[in-house]
């Protein structure tokens, strides 16, 4: 057989062999096949010099084009190859995202206090009140001396509240909103004020920071006895409607009279368990103590730039009660600082 002869054979499987192909893999071994260093036809290229000088010139022309073809014929291949399998991996990675997650992410809650907040402000807008908020920074005249504070009250002492200097703290009760909401609007009003209090103080039933809800109704013929069925509607709307509340005299700068709020107990019947046992929710007295309350003291108003709050014409009663309390006694947690502790255990506890 010619050499020429030979070389057209080995055109023709290298032709077949590359169409046969049917990856870029098996591709790679066509050409190691064909044209590697050690295939056959490259050799014959390499050869060509001990070839007689009358035959070098044809068959290393020969050589040389099946060599082109072959190159031209595996780059041909390797591009269709190519092309086809990335279109295989990019329709296997297809990624349906409208499919359902697995497993199903988890569902957040609201948080105890935020639920206990938001059911508070149910029951006052179901009775006709605003949500107002005001500024957690906050001037001492607002938080003390508009409300009547003594200048010597306890309250006011650096040891008890955080002071921004000596005319900012930080705010010790929502209570400051009575007047700078008076000083808003004109009277009717009649307004909650949800939102985050301050004090130094931490142990079991205290943290630095906790929450608040004041209440504040100012209008004409306004009488203890409004408080009175205001706060028995809020107490059977939080903890059930067999709850009596009573009142109990107290002291507050800022009203006058004053009184502290108990709702009974809805965990016992005079301190006693249905099981005859000592209640351990109201311990044993039957009662729990829920706010603080009174009718607005006349002083309050006279320190109310302008809008026509006369003491001789309007008065009404204010309240104030704490947020992480009220969810204490009605869901039974023992420690106030589990509710800042953000352990999920407890959290999840309260769909
Ligand atoms: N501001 C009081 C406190 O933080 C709570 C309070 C008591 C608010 C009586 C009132 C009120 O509006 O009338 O302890």
């Amino acid at each position: 057989m010619s050499v020429e002869t030979r070389i057209s054979e080995l055109t023709r499987e290298g032709e077949a062999a590359i169409a046969a192909a049917t990856t870029s893999a098996a591709l790679e071994d066509v050409r190691v096949r064909f044209l590697g260093r050690r295939a056959e036809l490259p050799n014959l290229l390499r050869g060509v010099a001990e070839l007689p000088p009358e035959q070098r010139g044809a068959v290393g022309k020969a050589a040389n084009q099946a060599r082109r073809t072959l190159e031209a014929k595996l780059e041909e291949r390797a591009g269709q190859l190519a092309a086809g399998e990335l279109h295989a991996r990019l329709e296997q990675d297809r990624i349906d995202v409208t499919l359902p997650a697995d497993p199903l992410p988890a569902v957040g809650r609201l948080h105890l206090i935020t639920q206990t907040r938001r059911e508070i402000e149910d029951v006052f807008i179901g009775l006709g009140y605003n949500v107002a908020e005001g500024p957690e920074v906050e001037n001492v005249y607002y938080n003390f001396d508009a409300l009547n504070h003594d200048p010597t009250h306890p309250a006011r002492a650096w040891t008890d509240t955080f002071y921004i200097s000596q005319e900012v703290l930080l705010r010790t009760h929502t209570s400051p909103m009575q007047v700078r909401s008076m000083e808003r609007q004109p009277p009717p009003i009649h307004i909650i004020v949800p939102g985050r209090v301050y004090r130094r103080d931490s142990d079991v039933t205290h943290t630095p920071q906790f929450h608040q809800i004041e209440g504040l109704a100012i209008d004409e013929g306004i009488t203890l006895t409004d408080l009175k069925g205001t706060l028995l509607e809020f107490a059977r709307a939080i903890f059930g409607p067999e709850r009596v509340i009573r009142l109990r005299p107290h002291f507050f700068p800022f009203t006058e009279p004053s009184v502290e709020v108990d709702v009974s107990c809805f965990n016992c019947s005079g301190g006693v368990t249905a099981s005859g046992e000592r209640c351990g929710i109201c311990k044993g007295t039957g009662w729990l103590e829920i706010l603080g309350s009174g009718m607005v003291d006349p002083n309050v108003l006279l320190h109310v730039a302008g809008n026509g709050y006369d003491p001789e014409v309007v008065q009404g009663f204010a309240f104030g009660m704490g947020i992480e309390r009220i969810a204490m006694l009605k869901h039974g947690v023992s420690d106030l600082r589990l509710f800042y502790d953000n352990d999920l255990r407890f959290l999840e506890q309260f769909p």
